[in-house]
Order: C-alpha cells, then structure tokens, then sequence
C-alpha cells in the first residue's frame, strides 16, 4: 500500500505534467480546441478547476455570435482564459473582467490573495495581463479595475454569460447579484463559484446562501451544481 507523501509526490508530478508541453497536448488530445485554453488557464493561480473548468469552457463556447460575458473576480486570469478562450475559437463576442486587482476581498479570503501575491513575480494587474497574452486571449478581454457593484454603475450591455466570483460574503455577493442581474439577458447563463452546499468559513458562504435564497424554478431553470460552481439559465 502507498503512503500518504509518496502519493502526494505522484500527485504534484502529475500536475507538473499537466502544466508542461506534454500536458498541453494531452488537453488537445482529450478535449479537443478547448484542450489549448484548459491547459493554459491550468498554468495560472486560480479556483476553478477540473470538469467546473471544462464546464466553464462549455457555457462560453456554447455562445454564438458577439457574445458578451462578464466575470466578476479575475484574480490572475485562470478562469478569464476559460471564458475567452472559446471567444476566440467563435471568433467572436468579448468577455469583460471585472476585479479591483488589489488582491482585496472579503476578511476570509483578503489573506489567501495576499500571500499569492507576495509569491508573484509582478503587480496582480501585470501579472493577468501577462497571463492573458501567454494564452493568447487578449483581443478577447477587456479590463474593469473595480468592485463588480461600483463598475454595474456604468454599464449598460445586455449579457449572455455572468460569472460570479468575487466578494463571498452573503452582503457582498448579494450586492452583485442585485446590480448585474437586470442586465442578463433572459436565456442567459448564470454562473456562481463556491457555491457547493457545504461548510463554509463564517464570511465566506454567501455564494452558497445566494443559491439558496434565488436560485431555483420559476426565476431560473436548468440549475445544475459541477463541482463548487452552479450553473443556471436566467427563465425567458
Ligand atoms: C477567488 S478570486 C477569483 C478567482 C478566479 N475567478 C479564478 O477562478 O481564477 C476573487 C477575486 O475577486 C476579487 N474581488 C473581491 N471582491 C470583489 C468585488 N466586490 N468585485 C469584484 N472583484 C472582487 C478579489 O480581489 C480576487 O481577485
């Protein structure tokens, strides 16, 4: 039987595999033209992981035509590479990053953010931009410095995918959602990180709170959970 720290070795050498050359043309092999972006968003600090990735992927991808998709919490671009990756293979649509990449957040997540930042080698608004270019997205992504309810201010573009993953206290989460909301489109998707039914650090449930309380049949339809991420399509 294999011990715990040998199967912890075989595990991080699994994910150093993944994020090599040999990774990016085992993603093109196992998901196609979505395999390139996986494996790029995969290089990148982030949350949103394994098949909530590639359902992240899929919802933008599944959008035609000049699709606007809004993520509210971009950190390092992990998940913003998800979205615009498949902006690109449409050749069309954009996806606006919203963040005030500062590294804040609510109390229990602030500290997580800080001690990634202080690992990286730039500002966090550099270092997503770099990201963004590796993966060869940025003609795809435009950049909001600011909290998701100060940039819903000035906005005034329809939208067709809105994810979710900034602020996770209930109040802050329920302040976005109450500023975005009139403007996706009916038929639009909606996506909310965290959101896992599951003990939370108290201030950081919200996500799975706003689930609860608005999520659900006649406002919205086909809600399903991939991993820690919900999925739903705003009711028409
Ligand atoms: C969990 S990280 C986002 C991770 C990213 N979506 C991923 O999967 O790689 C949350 C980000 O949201 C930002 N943030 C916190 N409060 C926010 C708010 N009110 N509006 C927009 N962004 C916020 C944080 O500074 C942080 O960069």
């Amino acid at each position: 039987m294999k011990t715990g720290p040998a199967r912890g070795r075989r595990l991080s050498l699994a994910a150093y595999a993944m994020k090599s050359p040999l990774g990016a043309a085992y993603s093109r092999l196992r998901w196609g033209p979505l395999g390139k972006y996986i494996w790029h968003s995969r290089r990148v600090a982030g949350w949103t992981q394994g098949e909530e990735a590639l359902a992240l992927a899929n919802a933008s991808y599944s959008l035609t035509g000049d699709a606007v998709v809004v993520e509210i919490g971009t950190f390092m671009g992990s998940s913003a590479i998800l979205l615009a990756g498949p902006r690109k293979l449409r050749a069309g649509g954009m996806v606006h990053c919203v963040d005030p990449f500062d590294g804040s957040g609510d109390p229990f997540s602030a500290p997580i953010y800080q001690a990634a930042l202080r690992r990286s080698k730039r500002p966090l608004l550099e270092e997503f931009r770099h990201n963004i270019a590796r993966a060869g997205v940025g003609d795809r992504v435009s950049v909001h410095v600011g909290r998701g309810e100060d940039v819903a201010r000035e906005w005034t573009a329809p939208i067709d995918l809105l994810f979710l993953d900034g602020d996770h206290t209930y109040e802050g989460i329920l302040a976005t959602f109450h500023a975005w909301m009139p403007f996706l489109k009916p038929g639009g998707i909606l996506a909310i990180h965290t959101s896992k039914p599951e003990a939370y650090e108290p201030g950081h449930d919200g996500p799975v709170r706003l689930v609860a309380a608005h999520i659900h049949p006649p406002g919205f339809e086909d809600i399903r959970l991939v991993t820690s991420t919900t999925f739903a399509r705003k009711s028409a």
